[in-house]
């Protein structure tokens, strides 16, 4: 097989690296894409860094094993926990959302930030530090949202106190804050609801930040920089999901709203 006609790999706990996918597909339509959520293991946002490094090393090898060209990591959590050693472990490239969702931070947020993220990714500093490094003034405020991610996947619509939960964490948003970065791949899901909540609360953050687009194209940037885009355009490109969920319907439910009438296979498989 060409190279270049070799999937991209993105992975992330469960259904938040779809936000990721959804900006990779925009961006670059004709390329092949697998995409691994390990729905049976999450949140990893309440995990120990070993545990952390431990799945997310066997989803890294699964996808090397299906000929990727290139790894994306779909998630903030694995990122901060893992992502270093994920890049010194395995020979591929590696692309991550936090210094990409940071970067866009320090173009647009000049003063002061509140960031919502996991639990893991907040205790990890990384956002702190990474911010500051480029902005040492700048005021950042972190909110810990244990409870979004697992029901975002597990049907956010169908929890009748999804605003109470939501208004709890926007509730403690700094109110001088010009910027809101979402730092977990699942947020951008209840996007609408996090904005009424935001007006209803008034907090007039003038941009709302998440790591999905900066993302793809920096990984469109580095395929260009090594020639590796597929040019193969005469065949329609393939989108394999793997998921290590083992409710299908369930499964299917979430992924036809969260990839719209985007066209895919879909394969159960297990890690242990
Ligand atoms: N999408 C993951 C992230 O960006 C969710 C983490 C979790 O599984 O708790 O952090």
């Amino acid at each position: 097989m060409n190279i270049n006609s070799k999937p991209i790999g993105i992975f992330d706990s469960g259904f938040g690296g779809i936000t990721v996918l959804r900006e990779l597909l925009k961006l670059m339509p004709n390329e092949n894409y697998i995409y691994f959520g390990d729905n049976k293991n999450i949140p990893y946002g309440d995990k120990s860094k070993k545990e952390i490094i431990e799945l997310s090393s066997k989803m890294a090898e699964f996808l090397i094993n299906k000929n990727c060209k290139i790894l994306v990591i779909g998630c903030n959590t694995i990122t901060a926990s893992a992502s270093e050693i994920l890049k010194e472990k395995f020979d591929i490239p590696i692309i991550e959302v936090i210094s990409n969702a940071c970067a866009e931070a320090n173009k647009i947020a000049k003063d002061n930030i509140s960031i919502m993220a996991t639990d893991f990714t907040v205790k990890s500093k990384i956002y702190l530090r990474k911010i500051k490094e480029k902005n040492k003034d700048i005021k950042i405020t972190q909110i810990v949202c244990k409870k979004l991610c697992p029901m975002i996947e597990n049907d956010w619509q169908s929890f009748e106190d999804r605003f109470e939960i939501l208004n709890n964490y926007i509730k403690r948003i700094d109110s001088n804050s010009d910027c809101l970065l979402l730092a977990c791949t699942h947020y951008p899901l209840i996007m609408n609801d996090i904005k009424k909540v935001l007006k209803e609360n008034k907090k007039n953050v003038k941009k709302i930040i998440e790591p999905s687009r900066p993302t793809a194209f920096s990984v469109k940037k580095y395929l260009k920089e090594n020639n590796l885009l597929n040019n193969n355009i005469i065949k329609k490109n393939k989108l394999i999901i793997y998921t290590t969920s083992n409710d299908k319907i369930k499964a299917k439910n979430l992924l036809n709203i969260f990839l719209n009438n985007e066209k895919y296979e879909l394969e159960f498989v297990n890690l242990d």
